[in-house]
């Protein structure tokens, strides 16, 4: 049997996601941190399984690629889903800034940390939601956003970081292909803390964005038969990756940064 892994399988996107690929009769391991959501998923059975961690945190991010890689010899679609956006910048008790922290470090960690499931299986394929090339500049001197916290920009600052990270990843995992999507907008829970201007504004992306099941339709194709080693889609169109945004030298320098990091915090 098929195995998905699904970081945000609990809402929105990755939660239809976990839908099409359970009713596909896929195993699906469903990654978020409501529990009243998790429950949604007993009705598919052994072959759904909620797994509550909270990825903007490294130790749960470990402790995910621990529960996962002793129980799957085997993965073969990985979705990396989370996000929780703030108005105002916070650090996690890592340290981290908490944008970074989910939408990039724990992407960087989870997909590196399940390369040898994703390796073994027969028809492997990683979904990040990234920038798709729309969203940067990479904010070189200041990559958790300490001066001039941009608010929603700080979603599109890690899309680009995204991006950098798909190029990466496919450079050392050629054999692994991996698609970088940017929906658009959508109608789902925009999972975050918002100030009053910008919860207003989310309100209405919640109801205007585009129905999730159209998100979904626009990107399956690409994950059931994925064009080349790195895809970049926006909005269920391929758009090139030999633009400033891809840069290898660019992703290697920040897949060595993201090390330091790392290295620094152990
Ligand atoms: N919606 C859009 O218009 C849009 C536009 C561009 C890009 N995207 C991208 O598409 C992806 C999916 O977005 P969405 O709008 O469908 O998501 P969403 O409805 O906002 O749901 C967010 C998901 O992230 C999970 N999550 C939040 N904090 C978490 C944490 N600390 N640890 C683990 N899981 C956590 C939530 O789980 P719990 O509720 O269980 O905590 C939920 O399943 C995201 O990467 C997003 O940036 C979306």
């Amino acid at each position: 049997m098929a195995t998905a892994v699904i970081t945000g399988g609990t809402d929105g996107i990755g939660r239809a996601l976990a839908d099409a690929y359970l009713e596909r009769g896929h195993e699906v391991v469903i990654v978020g941190t409501s529990t009243d959501k998790g429950k949604d998923f007993e009705a598919y059975g052994d072959r759904a399984h909620f797994l509550r961690a909270d990825l903007s945190l490294v130790a749960e991010n470990h402790r995910v690629l621990t529960w996962i890689t002793e129980r799957y010899p085997a993965v073969d679609v990985l979705v990396l889903g989370a996000r929780f956006h703030r108005s105002t910048r916070v650090e996690t008790p890592d340290g981290f800034e908490s944008n970074f922290a989910l939408f990039y470090l724990s992407r960087y960690l989870l997909s590196h940390g399940l390369a040898g499931p994703l390796g073994r299986a027969e028809r492997p394929v990683v979904l990040n939601f990234g920038g798709s090339g729309q969203t940067g500049p990479v904010r070189w001197d200041d990559l958790q956003l300490r001066h001039d916290y941009p608010g929603t920009g700080a979603l599109g600052h890690g899309g680009a970081l995204c991006d950098l990270l798909g190029v990466h990843f496919s450079r050392v995992h050629p054999g692994i292909p991996y698609v970088i999507d940017h929906p658009g907008v959508v109608a789902t829970s925009f999972a975050g803390e918002y100030d009053i201007a910008t919860a207003t504004f989310v309100d209405r992306l919640r109801t205007s964005g585009k129905p999730v099941a159209q998100a979904v339709a626009q990107i399956l194709p690409f994950l059931d038969a994925p064009p080349a080693p790195l895809t970049a889609v926006l909005e269920g169109i391929r758009v090139p990756t030999d633009t400033p945004a891809f840069d290898p030298g660019d992703a290697a320098r920040l897949h060595h940064l993201t090390e330091e990091l790392l290295a620094d915090r152990a």
